[in-house]
């Protein structure tokens, strides 16, 4: 390190809050700070706003219906369509610029550039495909596909002909996507023969067949030739009920599929997350609210216009992709990028690369992705020319200050405001973040609710707690990018996420409250750290997983008698998964056990779950009623000093297991 840079990093060291560069402020889409206060006064009202920012075939008679909470509804009435928003209504202004830069992982492959008239050609073609094998409104669509631009395109073709999606991320397991086909009853699969990482062709197809084959009803596959005709390709074939891609499309040259006309409250997709019990939860998102949601956060927090040329670097299998990749950018008419690769193919600085070569004006990102940065250096940044960049913002777990002043400093070059925006699959959209053109920035702490939220931090009892002091997120008032039920599971809807705050049997939306399993504290200034989860849910490098999940995946493994899983802290991922195991008689606590161990768990959910450690112990650390104590089991992953052991039935284990966890 240079003098120089020794001087900086410990003047940013020092740097509490920092503010927005005046020359962001002046061109930032949103600046008023009354803002704030006029959203507080006119809601539900306010959300107009959201909702202007889309074209609706029929207006909405009201916008929000909290008769029945907590089933509340959004734009009433309303009627419009996703695809004709994020595409049709560009095409006179914008056809011939890029709707989605695409940058495939091999550097000497051609990347792709789909203008908004080529992405709505290819759409309503593949909509007419769709439909020729028999895709009827309101039929679940699942895709598992990597980041290739037929994903968007497939999604766009779905919400064109009022048919969900369900997106499972390309990375999870054959298991992971015969349950979410099976949950959601659907019918229909979209996927590719393979994709490539970290140089290497990945054999896909073989995945989706294995899923495929346990599936409990009849399936329709399209399978797209990511890979080509060459010596990549692992010779699969398409199998009986599975079409090509290209065919299908070439077929429907030039076919025009009238966007169909959808209610407000009509399904526009369904994802799966994990959640406390085993089960992945269908989290149900609409056309109206969601759209609307995604396309005000996009421009107030994002700053997104069109002619800007968007890079977010998340997978469009999670939330973050769906919102911030797909459709916030692409119903602004902006360009948004995609790349299919890992960022560090072929070398630590293909992303910079990428932002240099497009002249890319957003960035936004995993904390994940930022550690991972300032460990490899910032001689890679600095290699390229960043000035593009205007703004830059992270998502999907907590980020440490000193991160954050790395990503403002070596990415930003101290003149981008950094967006720190907390929000979940359930809420479809930013919630907590500072608004760029007008709030002061401070490392660590994601900033205020956005206007029109209102969030509380509260105690176990639900009652507001004071600036400084741990307790719950809550949300107290609904907003229309909130998930509206769990798939086929109105009762676990309300268990999951309001029976902890709400009286269940009022009919009053103030006896609501939305809880997000987060735990959070805020400042004196109302701006919130969000301190992580407090239910049994793990965050690996930004992705959300169960810990229940792994566990069973792990007892289902022979000779395994009992397991339980925790977060350990770890510096790159965040989090990382541990997993203690007792063996059943007969067995014993060998590499060959962990490794089948392992293998379990990716066959199960897939290589993100994979755990980190396998710590074998004759017991599990538990409580006089046989409950297993994780926190303590999370002392140990962390090499903390252990809690209070007094509560345990077995208080003897502890040592044990520090001592296996010790080898
Ligand atoms: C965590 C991702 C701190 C949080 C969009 C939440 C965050 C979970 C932040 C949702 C942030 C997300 N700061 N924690 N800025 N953003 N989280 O559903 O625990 O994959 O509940 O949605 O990620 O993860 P999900």
């Amino acid at each position: 390190m240079t003098e120089d840079d020794a001087q900086l990093e410990a003047r940013l060291e020092e740097q509490a809050v920092f503010e927005p560069s005046e020359s962001f402020v002046s061109d930032a889409n949103v600046s008023d700070p009354g803002i704030y206060d006029e959203f507080e006064e006119t809601w539900p009202d306010c959300w107009e706003a959201a909702a202007d920012l889309l074209d609706w075939e029929s207006d909405y008679d009201q916008v929000l219906d909290d008769g029945n909470p907590p089933f509340y509804e959004w734009f009433t009435d309303g009627k419009l369509n996703a695809s004709a928003n994020c595409l049709d209504r560009h095409l006179d202004e914008r056809g011939d610029e890029a709707a989605i830069e695409w940058v495939g992982e091999p550097v000497d492959e051609t990347n792709r550039t789909y203008t908004y008239a080529e992405l709505h050609r290819e759409v309503n073609e593949f909509a007419a495909a769709l439909r020729d094998l028999g895709v009827e409104e309101d039929d679940v669509v699942t895709m598992y596909m990597p980041m290739i631009p037929e994903l968007p395109v497939a999604m766009l073709a779905c919400a064109r002909i009022g048919a969900p999606h369900s997106v499972v991320f390309a990375g999870f397991s054959a298991d992971a996507l015969a349950t979410r086909m099976d949950a959601a009853d659907s019918e229909y699969l979209v996927t590719c023969d393979g994709y490539y990482r970290r140089g290497d062709p990945l054999d896909h197809l073989a995945k989706a067949n294995d899923g495929l084959s346990t599936v409990e009803h009849d399936t329709t596959a399209v399978v797209v030739d990511r890979l080509g005709d060459n010596d990549d390709d692992f010779g699969h074939g398409l199998a009986d009920g599975q079409h090509d891609y290209d065919d299908l499309v070439d077929a429907q040259a030039g076919a025009e599929v009238d966007p169909v006309t959808r209610d407000a409250e009509d399904m526009l997709f369904l994802m799966y997350t994990s959640g406390t019990t085993g089960k992945p939860k269908g989290v149900k998102h609409t056309t109206g609210g969601y759209l609307s949601w995604v396309s005000w956060t996009s421009q107030a927090v994002l700053d997104i216009e069109p002619g800007d040329t968007y890079f977010c670097a998340a997978d469009i299998g999670w939330i973050t992709g769906h919102s911030y990749i797909v459709y916030g950018p692409l119903a602004l008419g902006t360009t948004t990028m995609m790349y299919e690769g890992t960022p560090d193919y072929p070398d630590r600085d293909r992303l910079w690369e990428i932002v240099d070569e497009y002249d890319a004006t957003q960035l936004y990102t995993a904390p994940t992705a930022i550690r991972a940065f300032m460990k490899w250096g910032e001689q890679y940044p600095d290699r390229h020319d960043l000035s593009s960049l205007r703004l830059l913002g992270t998502v999907g777990e907590p980020i440490n200050p000193r991160a954050w002043k790395w990503y403002y400093k070596h990415v930003g070059d101290e003149e981008c405001p950094v967006v720190d925006t907390w929000w979940q699959t359930e809420t479809g959209g930013m919630m907590i973040t500072t608004l760029p053109g007008i709030s002061d920035m401070k490392p660590g702490s994601a900033g205020p609710p956005l206007p029109g939220v209102d969030v509380r931090i509260v105690d176990e009892v639900g009652e507001q707690i004071s600036a400084g002091e741990a307790g719950y997120l809550t949300v107290q008032k609904p907003w229309p990018g909130m998930l509206r039920t769990l798939y086929d599971n109105d009762e676990r809807f309300i268990d999951e996420y309001w029976a902890a705050y709400s009286d269940v049997d009022s009919d009053d939306p103030d006896d609501w409250v939305y809880f997000p399993e987060d735990g959070a504290k805020i400042d004196g200034d109302g701006y919130i750290t969000v301190l992580g989860r407090v239910d049994d849910v793990i965050n690996v490098s930004g992705h959300r997983l169960g810990t229940m999940e792994i566990e069973s995946a792990i007892v289902g493994v022979e000779g395994v008698a009992e397991a339980a899983v925790v977060g350990g802290n770890h510096e790159i991922k965040g989090e990382a998964v541990y997993a203690y195991a007792t063996t059943e008689n007969g067995y014993e606590g060998t590499d060959e056990l962990r490794d089948r161990i392992i293998t379990g768990v990716e066959d199960a959910i897939g290589p993100i779950a994979r755990p980190e450690r396998v710590v074998f112990t004759p017991d599990l650390p538990k409580t006089r009623s046989g409950k297993i104590m994780r926190r303590l089991l999370e002392n140990i992953a962390d090499g903390e000093e252990i809690g209070d052991t007094s509560t345990l039935r077995n208080p003897d284990i502890v040592e044990d297991i520090q001592a296996e966890a010790g080898d």
